[in-house]
């Protein structure tokens, strides 16, 4: 998940022959490209996203992923693991190797799964600050009442991590079936908050994050992200994302 960002004249020293000192004058012959602009200052920025050319040779190209995933039922959300298969095996893409996971399903939940290399983007989605919403549809063992939803608005306090989740959202569809939208990512969070009522949650499945939804896409499958999904997000989040 790293999301380093170097100033332009230690890149060019740690990335070719070039002192840190030299840099001055490639910038003033014209000889540095950032992502096809002639670079302007010793002080620029080089995130891990950068196109970065000298002389015509390429120092760094790394495309910057951002995948959504219709998670099925008995995939891990992991990189790697023995028993079961991982969320990574379902996908095809070259690069799948350096993306890592945002925000985990259980082995048994199913629905939208984003997957990144942009480990800045990832924290800032992630952020509990960042209030970005998760809808869950949820089938219960016993009836759901509408006790519930004052109590989730409420919030419910997790004694293990000495918090109250923040005030969720939850409407019920019919005696057995809701759907409930969490700002936040505690572990096993929905599975807890019913909990507190007694009643197992049967089925769980993750409908949608922000504006994002599975629309379209079957169940196994994945697809990147489009600018206009991304630039929605960045609206909603703050979740800069890097040009592609
Ligand atoms: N809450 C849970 O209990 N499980 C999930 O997989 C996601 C949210």
């Amino acid at each position: 998940m790293k999301s380093s960002v170097t100033r332009l004249d230690r890149f060019i020293s740690q990335r070719s022959a070039f002192k840190q000192a030299d840099t001055r004058l490639l910038i003033a012959q014209k000889r540095i490209l950032l992502d096809g602009q002639v670079a302007n200052s010793i002080q620029q920025q080089v995130t891990q996203f950068t196109h970065v050319l000298l002389d015509g040779q390429c120092l760094q190209h790394k495309q910057a992923l951002y995948l959504m995933l219709h998670k099925p039922k008995g995939v891990v959300c992991a990189t790697q693991d023995h028993q079961h298969p991982t969320v990574l095996d379902l996908l095809e893409h070259p690069h799948k190797d350096q993306l890592h996971i945002v925000g985990r399903l259980d082995l048994n939940t199913t629905g939208l799964v984003l997957l990144t290399n942009d480990g800045t983007w990832s924290r800032t989605i992630s952020l509990p600050q960042t209030g970005l919403a998760k809808t869950y549809e949820v089938t219960l063992a016993q009836p759901v009442t509408a006790e519930y939803v004052e109590v989730f608005r409420q919030g419910i306090y997790f004694a293990y991590e000495g918090i109250t989740t923040q005030p969720a959202e939850l409407e019920i569809d019919s005696a057995h079936t809701a759907r409930l939208t969490l700002t936040e990512g505690k572990y096993h969070q929905v599975k807890r908050m019913f909990g507190h009522f007694q009643n197992e949650v049967l089925a769980l499945h993750r409908a949608s994050v922000g504006a994002l939804t599975l629309a379209g896409l079957a169940v196994g499958h994945s697809r990147e992200l489009t600018e206009a999904e991304l630039r929605t997000l960045a609206l909603q989040t703050g979740a800069v994302h890097s040009g592609r």
